[in-house]
């Protein structure tokens, strides 16, 4: 005897248990199926974003900081410390109680909308009456409509398979029980960056090879050139425009075969390879051939632009699907397709989803590159305004990097904001809020900013587009 639901979600990372919860709030009878397991085999909600992703991987950045400031910037402050030292499994410890609190959190929530949580893989059996019939475990679930969060794994080096001992995918790289001395990564993207920043700022020498020319390519080359140029200071060695060859992993290391930019052979060696080469879409499991389910070439579930797929009443959601692998865009999409199914007019802007890299200094944007708008053919006037000119920085000690925001040459609309400096991840929301609101720069620059505090930064990015800051 099958249970029968409105709608059922497969997968309860940011995209699905979000959006079993808007289901829920808009009165459909609703059941969240995941398969991610704690360590003791219980139920852990949260996907690879709370799990092994945004959150584990901010709790320690934010620990590493802590020791970074502890160990170069308290003296400024006229802080002694004697004898600094880090406790590698503590600080592992309190970054395993803070996703622990993030799996509870959901399983609490699930309880407040009356979402019906099922632990275990769910997979497609049929198409029923109308419907479709999806197992988890013993049982048989059927509901009208379905949403498939499923996820993203991460992609391996060919010859290289991860062993999360020495070959560490983001799951390894977020538990090395000991700082490793020699630490080699493999891509400068988010999570090249962010996890390499870790470990560096707890001692370890850190190499990153990266196949592409350019140092983050997707940026605003201004803030990437800023960004680099911090990255080297701190002791990042970043190697890029190589092309790795055969990787030769044992128990007490690696060492990996690479020729660097000018065709040079070299052998790089090290205690530990994190290896962050992107992310691949996760249908394993689904039994998607059994009822024609459709993917793409990459093996993302094929949807058009509202995430219905080619089945009727089967909607795909999150890091499975085509755009950004981002949490955020996973929740956006989960809240849009539980109001599309109730018949209102869930929307999501690609254009305003913002990107956050979580390092010191950190990197926000929202919205167009310079590249972009000159690929475009748009006209853009451009306006930057540097931290070491704004008050609350300086106070704080952290003076590097600038926001720029580029608006319409004719209109003034804001097209793109880009944010190297303290606390861009906060920072950048305000941008996103003039973009929604499609604000002029001179609308941003007329707002009144709290004194002393960075967002100044930002008000004085949008008057230097019209060439008048205040402070600089
Ligand atoms: P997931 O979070 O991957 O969740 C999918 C869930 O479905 C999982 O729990 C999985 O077990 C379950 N599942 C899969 N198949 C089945 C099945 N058949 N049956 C039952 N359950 C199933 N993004 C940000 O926006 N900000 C960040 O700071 C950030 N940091 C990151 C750091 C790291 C190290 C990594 C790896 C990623 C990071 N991301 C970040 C990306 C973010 O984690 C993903 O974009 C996000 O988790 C995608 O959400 P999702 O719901 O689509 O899928
Ligand atoms: P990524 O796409 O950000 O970066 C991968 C990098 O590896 C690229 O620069 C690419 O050129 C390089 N590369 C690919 N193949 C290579 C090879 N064979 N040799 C050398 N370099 C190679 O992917 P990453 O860092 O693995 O992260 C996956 C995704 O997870 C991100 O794209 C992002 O969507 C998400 N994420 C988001 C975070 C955030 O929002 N702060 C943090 C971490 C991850």
């Amino acid at each position: 005897m099958s249970k029968s639901f409105d709608v059922i979600v497969i997968g309860a990372g940011p995209g699905g248990y979000i959006a079993a919860i808007r289901a829920a709030q808009l009165g459909f009878s609703t059941a969240c199926i995941d398969e991610w397991k704690n360590a003791q085999g219980g139920p852990a909600p949260g996907g690879t974003c709370t799990n092994v992703g945004c959150i584990p991987s901010k709790a320690l950045l934010q620990s590493s900081e802590h020791f970074e400031h502890a160990g170069h910037a308290f003296a400024d402050h006229g802080i002694g410390l004697k004898d600094l030292a880090i406790d590698v499994p503590k600080m592992l410890g309190r970054k395993d109680a803070v996703v622990r609190q993030n799996n509870d959190g959901i399983l609490y929530l699930f309880k407040k909308n009356k979402v019906s949580f099922f632990h275990g893989r769910g997979s497609f059996v049929r198409g029923v009456d109308g419907g479709w019939e999806i197992a988890v475990g013993g049982e048989s679930l059927t509901a009208r409509q379905v949403i498939v969060a499923t996820g993203s794994s991460p992609r391996a080096l060919p010859g290289a398979p991860f062993d999360e001992e020495t070959v560490l995918s983001n799951d390894g790289a977020l538990r090395i029980p000991a700082v490793p001395k020699r630490l080699a990564l493999i891509g400068s993207g988010v999570i090249g960056l962010e996890m390499g920043s870790v470990w560096r700022r707890l001692g370890a020498q850190v190499t990153v090879l990266e196949a592409l020319p350019t140092f983050l390519g997707a940026v605003d080359p201004q803030i990437a050139k800023e960004a680099h140029k911090a990255f080297v200071k701190q002791g990042l060695k970043i190697e890029l425009g190589v092309k790795v060859g055969e990787v030769k992993a044992g128990k007490k290391g690696v060492a990996i075969a690479y020729t660097d930019a000018q065709g040079g052979a070299q052998t790089l060696e090290a205690d530990k390879l994190i290896v962050s080469i992107g992310r691949v879409p996760h249908t394993q499991g689904l039994n998607a051939d059994a009822v024609g389910l459709k993917l793409d070439e990459r093996g993302a579930i094929e949807v058009d632009a509202e995430c219905r797929t080619n089945l009727p009443g089967v909607w795909a959601i999150g890091d499975v699907v085509r755009g950004p692998m981002l949490a955020h865009k996973a929740e956006e999409e989960g809240v849009a397709v539980a109001e599309r199914i109730a018949g209102q007019h869930g929307h999501v802007d690609f254009n305003l989803v913002p990107w956050v890299i979580y390092t010191s200094p950190e990197i926000a944007w929202v919205g167009q590159t310079e590249p972009q708008l000159q690929a475009a053919g748009r006209a853009y006037k451009a306006g930057t305004f540097p931290f070491l000119a704004n008050g609350r920085a300086r106070a704080l000690g952290d003076t590097i990097g600038l926001v720029k925001m580029l608006a319409d040459a004719a209109s003034d609309e804001i097209l793109g904001v880009h944010i190297v400096g303290p606390m861009a991840s906060e920072l950048i929301a305000e941008a996103a809020v003039a973009m929604a609101f499609r604000a002029s720069s001179e609308d941003l620059a007329r707002i009144c900013h709290a004194h002393p505090s960075l967002s100044e930064a930002t008000k004085e990015a949008a008057l230097a587009v019209d060439k008048r800051t205040l402070n600089f």
